[in-house]
């Protein structure tokens, strides 16, 4: 993917990886627009970096992905990079989590029906454009899944097999779809604190952006980067070491 000159859309671009990758963005001479539903996380990164472009959006909304997508063409018809990175996990023990469904609901409809439906809103401007993109953060958990947040993994596999559909229609119409996969990272997934031991944020981000000046893609990380030439033998039994070691840490699950 070219690095610079786009007008690059990121979703849940306010903190974490999509804030990471909008700094980035912006340092090689991109206009950014980041959207989220918490207007003053969104004007907080607007106050540390002043050209982002920002508006409130919940892309779980089809009304809001609609008119979003009214919006850019008004203000940004140039657009030519979508990043669908807004998402959500909950850890969910199958056995009681009947009763908290609308959660699980949410967790879906944030990170499918958003990027899905988002890529087809866009599609058609973006093959319009030079240089187009649709970039889609799934993660290290759509090739393996975690156990303990299988709603979550299911919703990634699903951008996963979305990601690989979406390449092949849109290479004709010179759409570049690149999936990254983060493992797990330092940001405020899944809750303040969850995430602490995972790596931290700018080596991710910075070897992200390696991998998209380098063209690739499917950008893997650590263990994802592992899991991507993993046979389905060595993913299978990936899940169960991962699960036991979750399970002998966490009694109370
Ligand atoms: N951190 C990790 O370990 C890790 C690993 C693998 C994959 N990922 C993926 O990386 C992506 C970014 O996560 P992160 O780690 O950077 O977590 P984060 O810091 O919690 O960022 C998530 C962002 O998404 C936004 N968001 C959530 N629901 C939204 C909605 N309905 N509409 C619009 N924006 C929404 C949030 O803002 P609001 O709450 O204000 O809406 C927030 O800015 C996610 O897709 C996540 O699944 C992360």
């Amino acid at each position: 993917m070219k690095l610079s000159g786009n007008t690059i859309l990121i979703t849940g671009g306010a903190s974490g990886i999509g804030l990471a990758f909008a700094e980035r963005f912006l340092n090689n001479d991109n206009q950014v627009i980041i959207i989220g539903r918490r207007k003053e996380k969104l004007e907080e990164a607007k106050s540390k970096f002043p050209k982002l472009h920002i508006r409130v959006c919940d892309v779980s909304q089809e009304k809001d992905r609609i008119s979003l997508v009214k919006w850019i063409k008004g203000k940004f018809p140039t657009l030519n990079v979508l990043v669908n990175n807004a998402g959500i996990q909950q850890r969910a023990n199958i056995m009681n989590a009947a009763d908290n469904w609308s959660d699980y609901q949410k967790e879906i409809s944030i990170n499918v029906d958003g990027p899905i439906h988002l890529s087809m809103l866009f599609a058609p401007l973006l093959a319009n454009q030079d240089n187009s993109a649709i970039i889609n953060v799934s993660s290290g958990l759509a090739l393996t899944p975690g156990v303990w947040v299988p709603v979550y993994s299911a919703t990634k596999a699903a951008i996963h097999s979305f990601s690989i559909s979406l390449r092949l229609q849109l290479e004709k119409h010179n759409v570049e779809v690149i999936e990254i996969f983060p493992t797990a990272i330092n940001t405020d997934l899944g809750g303040v604190g969850v995430h602490t031991f995972g790596a931290p944020l700018d080596d991710f981000a910075d070897s992200v952006f390696e991998g998209l000046k380098k063209g690739d893609l499917e950008i893997g990380y650590r263990e994802s980067k592992e899991r991507l030439k993993a046979s389905q033998k060595e993913l299978k039994q990936g899940a169960r070491k991962a699960w036991d070691n979750f399970s002998a840490n966490s009694p109370d699950f």
